[in-house]
């Protein structure tokens, strides 16, 4: 059996537990590769810190791009983080070198996928970053492998285990934001900077790397429409669970016509709904597949090093390929028009004063915009304090129900900006 030799830059959570991995299940996946899959040289800050596995014979650099001067290395695993920096700079030297790539760094791929893809075209390698997209569930292969064959049309799901996590917890314990996001930062699945997961920026690299592979589309970033958890409230979440919904932080992408992370409104009785805690979610929905879900751990040592380990045995048996699933001068440009967006169902919430006259103002301006409702709700009283008007709205468009609210929020008996959030059911994802 030839020798398959491995660079891996980058030793904190996946790092490590990759490289424990490649050392003691060495014998398992080196037949799976049909090569031997040995681990030459690695790279972290701190040399002095206990891994978890043997550096036997193993170099070790503080400056990642040592690792290069080992000609001997075929692919470079990079495991380091951040959309660019010496990353950025560690990928594109190693595939200018000749050098396969494996990455975990979603925000990297998502600004920089194309022309890192690009350039392992031109020097006859390959760039893999399963382990970017919802670890433990192998999203992009089914993408890319599994429903080769279909017409994507949408692409979506729960795509950060902190959002979910911290929404399960405030449905269920009935806690404040606040009360979980500190609880979660405790336990760990929370940073202690949470931004780029509670504003949707993690679900939306995720989401931009999905539907490029999914409508075969040079997806810019900077097109998705982005908004997080931070300002969610649980009396949302308890008015969703008087109507029958619950509440999530959701990616959804739709070819030619939408991508975006929002929360959202899905019915208590889809499947969707019953993926809690930190899980991820991936549903596709095309043609001829119909829909397809898959649901799984999308973090952590465990599930991200899973997905790293089944790059490295595509690329060392040479099973791997395009990473979008054809060369990337053949993914068409991005078309994204919003006059495709299907009509759809809202949620709103309005809280005003306890006035007569309030409910019959709100329902001339819904009837100007030729807005029927659902259902509602309105309870809330307490001395002095505002009363909630809650409604659902029969399907209409974003513009629509946006101007409503809009003229809602002039009215002197508005207390606050209405929470306008809307619902998805399984004709809508998947
Ligand atoms: N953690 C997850 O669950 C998860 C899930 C999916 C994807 N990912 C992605 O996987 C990648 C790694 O994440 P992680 O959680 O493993 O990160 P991490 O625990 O923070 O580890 C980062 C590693 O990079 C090393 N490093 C940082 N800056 C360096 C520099 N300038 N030069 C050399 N080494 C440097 C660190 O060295 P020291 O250890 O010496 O400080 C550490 O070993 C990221 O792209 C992340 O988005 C992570």
């Amino acid at each position: 059996m030839s020798v398959f030799q491995i660079g891996i830059a980058g030793l904190g959570v996946v790092g490590a537990e990759t490289a424990r991995q490649i050392t003691t299940s060495y014998d398992m996946l080196s037949r799976r590769a049909g090569k031997k899959l040995k681990i030459i040289a690695v790279s972290a800050r701190d040399e002095g810190k206990e891994r978890g596995f043997s550096r036997d014979n193993i170099a070790f650099y503080k400056d990642p791009l040592k690792l290069l001067e080992h000609d001997d290395i075929d692919v470079i695993i990079e495991l380091i983080g951040g959309e660019g920096g010496i990353a950025l700079d560690l990928c594109q030297r190693a595939l200018e070198a000749g050098k396969h790539v494996i990455t975990a760094n979603k925000a990297m791929i998502a600004h920089h996928g194309f022309s890192l893809s690009e350039l392992a075209e031109e020097n006859n390698v390959t760039i893999q970053f399963e382990a970017a997209v919802a670890g433990g569930i192998p999203a992009i292969k089914i993408l890319r492998e599994g429903l080769a064959g279909n017409q994507i049309d949408t692409v979506s799901g729960i795509l950060n285990g902190t959002c979910n996590y911290i929404l399960s917890k405030m449905t269920s314990a009935k806690n404040t934001f606040e009360e979980v996001l500190e609880e979660a930062q405790k336990k760990g699945f929370a940073e202690a900077d949470p931004s780029v997961d509670i504003d949707g920026v993690d679900a939306a690299h995720k989401l931009a790397i999905l539907s490029a592979i999914a409508f075969k589309q040079q997806i810019k970033f900077s097109s998705l429409s982005v908004s997080g958890i931070r300002h969610v409230s649980d009396i949302d979440i308890n008015f969703a669970g008087k109507l029958g919904f619950c509440l999530k932080l959701l990616g959804i992408a739709k070819r030619d016509c939408s991508a975006e992370i929002t929360m959202a409104l899905i019915p208590s009785k889809e499947q969707l709904a019953s993926v809690n805690g930190a899980l991820n979610a991936v549903s596709y929905r095309g043609v001829p597949v119909e829909s397809s879900i898959c649901i799984g751990p999308g973090a952590g040592a465990g599930p991200t090093s899973s997905a790293v380990l089944a790059d490295l045995i595509d690329v060392a048996s040479g099973l791997a390929n395009f990473a979008y699933g054809c060369p990337v001068k053949a993914l068409s440009v991005q078309k994204l028009d919003e006059h495709n967006l299907p009509k759809q169902c809202f949620y709103l919430r309005i809280a005003v004063t306890d006035k007569p006259g309030v409910l019959s103002e709100i329902s001339a301006i819904l009837r100007d915009y030729k807005l029927s409702v659902a259902s509602m709700i309105q309870n809330g009283q307490s001395d002095n304090g505002p009363v909630f008007l809650v409604l659902t709205t029969h399907k209409c468009t974003k513009k629509t129900i946006e101007a409503a609210v809009s003229k809602i929020s002039l009215s002197e008996h508005v207390l606050d900006s209405p929470m306008l959030i809307p619902i998805y059911d399984s004709g809508s994802f998947g």
